[in-house]
């Protein structure tokens, strides 16, 4: 239900129509519905990198809007003016404790209240913004003081400033604001494009968003750094360019394959690694190039020698990344399974192969910004970021999913294996008559950052699981914990 509500709720979005949400308290079920939306609303918009800072702030955001309700009902219990101010100080003197020791009694007061908290998502030509509103009245000396530290915010330029002015805080609140801040700062979104405003009886925070970032200067720089690093990676090997046609002429003498591949000890040994993978779950160890034709077949075959030159390249220039390389080798694995699952067994091989390589960008992207990742670094710890990786996306402003496109554009890699990567993480901008190949990619993927806990089922794409009629969330979770054990399995190298 949640997944095909959200879903739905993304396209009216995408359509230029208001999404409204209407919420009297920020529960688990409510914050995972709302990120839902944000998470695939941001992904049709080749925004997924900013899933973890949108959600973040917007759950600040929402935390303080209901804190506000709280406020108002706490002030009515006890028969209180909030716009006087001796009645506003010695409520307040009562209302922190009161927050923290009632916490069920509140959500169940403000849903039987008229206490209510809107969020309205609209899109428009350049960008979006997201509205959150709360009826309850702000005192005019509380909009001052939020505004000044709005202000002050944007002054800093790291973490470390912050701390050292917001520790003598003691309502606690400014931090939030100011990391809120800092961070659409460091996102290219801009510190302005945060406000807060009152009307008298409703309170609104408001972020605008736009399409395109603008990346720091410093960042600039990297964002061109990186487009000059894909134009200057080297093309494809003649012997592979070679090889690969060979592969596709189904008349051909194995041998004489065979004994190009023996020729190039450093790709004989990737491919006998990825035949003996978890992917093809073969009997025995594959020891020659001859068994592995025999074994996984030419087309296999084919996708292994691409696959691997990819790597090799990727590999000799930068430092090899194995953590990317080993969720790449799983990413395919689970495609692959897909695809015979789903009765798409003619697309099995392409999917293995669009599994191996979706991530590529991403090996580019890690290395050139390396540079500042004791930055990134500091990000990721005070903000307890899963991944520096979103951290150094958002602060490019460049996905890795963009990136590897270039890059498989400018080796001229098969048309499905371009749009699996460039779509990857936002498959329903896919061409139409590639659509099995990325969703099989996707879900896969997605499976893994599941596992990884990056990712959550609800925020899986309605289309995706539709198409190959997953229709409910036990479906989808017992196919992916049958992959996971066959994975398992058969992940002890063979070779
Ligand atoms: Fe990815
Ligand atoms: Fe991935």
């Amino acid at each position: 239900m949640i997944v095909a509500k959200t879903s739905q709720m993304a396209a009216n979005f995408d359509r230029g129509e208001t999404v409204a949400l209407s919420l009297s308290y920020h529960n688990k079920s409510v914050i995972r519905f709302i990120s839902s939306v944000i998470t695939k609303i941001l992904a049709r918009n080749n925004l997924i990198y900013l899933q973890d800072t949108i959600i973040t702030i917007l759950r600040e955001i929402i935390v303080n809007a209901v804190k506000a309700n709280s406020k108002r009902l706490f002030f009515r219990f006890q028969n209180l003016d909030m716009l006087d101010e001796e009645q506003y100080t010695l409520g307040m003197k009562n209302f922190k404790d009161f927050i923290i020791q009632n916490q069920e009694f509140i959500e169940d007061e403000l849903k039987k209240s008229d206490l209510r908290v809107l969020v309205y998502l609209k899109k428009f030509e350049s960008g979006f913004s997201i509205h959150v509103q709360n009826n309850s009245p702000i005192h005019p000396d509380e909009l001052k003081r939020i505004k000044m530290r709005i202000q002050k915010a944007k002054v800093y330029n790291d973490f470390s400033e912050v701390y050292c002015d917001v520790s003598d805080d003691n309502e606690g609140e400014g931090l939030g604001l100011v990391l809120t801040i800092l961070f659409l700062k460091n996102t290219g979104i801009g510190a302005n494009s945060f406000q807060v405003s009152s009307n008298g009886k409703v309170t609104q925070a408001s972020i605008a968003v736009p399409f395109q970032l603008k990346p720091a200067k410093v960042m600039n720089k990297i964002q061109q750094q990186i487009l000059d690093e894909v134009r200057d990676l080297p093309t494809f090997p003649e012997n592979i360019i070679e090889l690969e046609k060979l592969c596709s002429n189904p008349e051909v003498d194995y041998r004489i394959i065979a004994d190009r591949i023996s020729m190039d000890p450093s790709l004989s040994v990737s491919v006998l690694k990825l035949s003996n993978s978890a992917a093809f779950i073969t009997r025995r160890r594959i020891e020659t190039i001859n068994e592995a034709i025999n074994i996984i077949g030419l087309k296999n075959l084919q996708a292994i020698i691409i696959a691997s030159s990819a790597r090799s390249i990727l590999d000799e220039r930068y430092s090899s990344f194995r953590q990317v390389w080993d969720h790449c080798n799983k990413t395919a694995f689970y495609a692959r399974q897909l695809a015979l699952t789903f009765g798409r067994e003619k697309i099995a091989q392409n999917v293995y192969m669009a599994g191996l390589l979706h991530d590529l960008g991403k090996i580019v992207l890690l290395s050139t910004s390396s540079a500042l990742s004791e930055w990134m670094m500091t990000l990721v710890s005070n903000r307890k970021m899963r991944s520096s990786t979103v951290i150094e996306e958002v602060s490019i402003g460049i996905s890795h999913s963009s990136i590897g496109e270039q890059i498989a554009r400018k080796w001229n890699l098969p048309e499905y294996l371009v749009q699996a990567i460039q779509w990857h993480h936002a498959p329903l901008g896919c061409a139409e008559e590639y659509r099995d190949v990325v969703y099989i990619t996707y879900l896969a993927n997605k499976m893994c950052s599941i596992e990884d806990k990056k990712f959550d089922y609800y925020y899986l794409e309605e289309d995706a699981l539709d198409r190959f009629g997953l229709n409910s969330e036990r479906e989808f979770m017992a196919l992916h914990s049958n992959l996971r054990m066959k994975y398992l399995e058969h992940n002890e190298p063979k070779y």
